[in-house]
């Protein structure tokens, strides 16, 4: 397996173009399982997930044309709803067919995405959901399997605000007989690039980005074009990068409106954050100070602090002044790269979902191993500062949600190199 090995030191500067969003891009994709006629999509950003995807849509019918950031989906061939455990288990994400499928060809079979290393993250608020609008759904030999003529349209309430579960439910009922209305749903900005990319293929919903979504149910949605927002996440791991070296860079096409918990958190730790327009592109400019000061962070859903910037922060906090208190309140296992900045010197305690940091001098370069995609990252970002090499294994993680991460980050003067397996 690749290995990214990371030689400290470098404080960062200049500009870096930020990628479409993942998170966006993802369930963005499967709504073209929603009309007969083509999706187009740009600023796709060109990660393994998003291969992936593609994958599981063409075994499906879906005619997936893409060159570069820009993807066609035709769906008129659909013939085959069924998502093989192959492919949903390398990506959890998979299971944002579930809804569009169920919608368009009133039956799916779609694998259970099991458990990954940050929690058992299972999909039964996806799955009650269907239920509540009149979908037969069972799970049989691992599979979730669903059958219904047409979805009624229902009141749906989710036990806990969940993303992608929100994002499926909106997805089914805009085929669905009658009106929904999501209750407790998920606000984040790309429930929002989705409710918008839907609306343009004709649907007919109000509500996104706040806590209640209604949605009519149409007889049927047409093609349309969107570009998909920039990635906040891949944003808010750029920021950290240039924080904890001291740095000074431009990050261009995204915008601070994505992540006010994020910038606020990077402002109390003494860094100067303004956003900026040009003729041709919004950009986030920061400059730190030599040396950040500890912040405190709890992770909650949108708009407080994301839990995909909670590594990033712990790898700020092991070399900043003072002491910081992490508190993850989303997933039960988000800490395992805890150990890992431990092998490089950081001084973390953890009791539960809580993480007590001291912040030392200077991290030192080690071996360390990635063990999911935001925490591949932060040992990226540690590594930064660590002296003299990190061996960062595993990096797998790190190319299924980030674009040219090594080229980006050397480009602004980092040193990283990969060496294959
Ligand atoms: C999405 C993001 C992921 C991010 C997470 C939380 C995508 C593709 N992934 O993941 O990057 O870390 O939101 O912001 O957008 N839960 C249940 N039952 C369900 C659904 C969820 O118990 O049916 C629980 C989960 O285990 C977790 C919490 O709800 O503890 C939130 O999970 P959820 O928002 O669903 O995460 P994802 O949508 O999988």
């Amino acid at each position: 397996m690749d290995k990214l090995v990371v030689t400290g030191g470098g404080r960062l500067t200049g500009e870096v173009v930020i990628s479409g969003a993942k998170n966006a891009a993802l369930p963005i994709l499967c709504a073209c399982l929603l009309s007969a006629e083509p999706l187009k999509l740009t600023n796709v950003p060109e990660l393994n997930d998003i291969g992936t995807m593609l994958k599981l849509l063409a075994q499906m019918g879906v005619k997936v044309e893409r060159e570069g950031e820009n993807v066609t989906l035709d769906a008129s061939g659909l013939n085959n709803p069924l998502a093989p455990y192959e492919l949903v288990k390398t990506m959890r994400a998979s299971i944002l067919v579930l809804g569009p499928l169920v919608a368009r060809c009133g039956e799916a079979r779609v694998s259970l995405p099991g458990g990954c290393a940050i929690g058992a993250r299972p999909v039964d608020q996806h799955i009650k959901g269907l239920q509540s609008m009149g979908a037969e759904v069972g799970v049989e030999h691992g599979y979730v399997v669903a059958k219904v003529g047409r979805l009624k349209g229902a009141r749906l309430f989710t036990d806990m605000v969940t993303v992608t579960g929100t994002e499926n439910l909106m997805m089914a009922a805009c085929l669905a007989d009658g009106e929904t209305v999501i209750e407790n749903a998920a606000r984040e900005p790309e429930v929002v690039d989705l409710a918008q990319c839907l609306i343009s293929m004709g649907a007919q919903i109000s509500g996104a980005g706040t806590d209640l979504i209604r949605i009519r149910g149409v007889e049927k949605l047409h093609g349309a074009s969107h570009r998909i927002m920039p990635d906040r996440i891949e944003t808010g791991t750029f920021l950290c990068a240039a924080a904890i070296t001291g740095g000074d860079i431009r990050l261009l096409g995204t915008s601070t409106g994505y992540l006010d918990a994020v910038v606020d958190k990077l402002l109390d730790a003494g860094c100067e954050i303004t956003g900026e327009k040009t003729a041709k592109h919004e950009c986030i400019h920061i400059i730190a100070p030599p040396r950040l000061k500890a912040v405190s962070i709890r992770t909650a859903p949108y708009p407080a602090f994301p839990t995909d910037m909670q590594a990033q922060f712990m790898a700020i906090n092991a070399v900043a002044d003072g002491t910081a208190i992490i508190r993850e309140t989303i997933f039960e296992n988000r800490f395992m790269h805890a150990v890992e900045m431990q092998r490089l010197g950081a001084d973390i305690k953890i009791d539960g979902n809580t993480a007590v940091m001291k912040g030392v001098e200077k991290l030192q370069g080690a071996t360390v191993m990635a063990t999911d995609l935001r925490a591949s990252a932060s040992l990226v970002v540690a590594g930064l500062v660590a002296e003299g090499e990190t061996h960062v294994e595993r990096i797998y993680h790190l190319d299924r949600g980030y674009a040219n991460i090594e080229a980006k980050l050397n480009a602004l003067g980092a040193n990283i190199r990969r060496e294959k397996a």
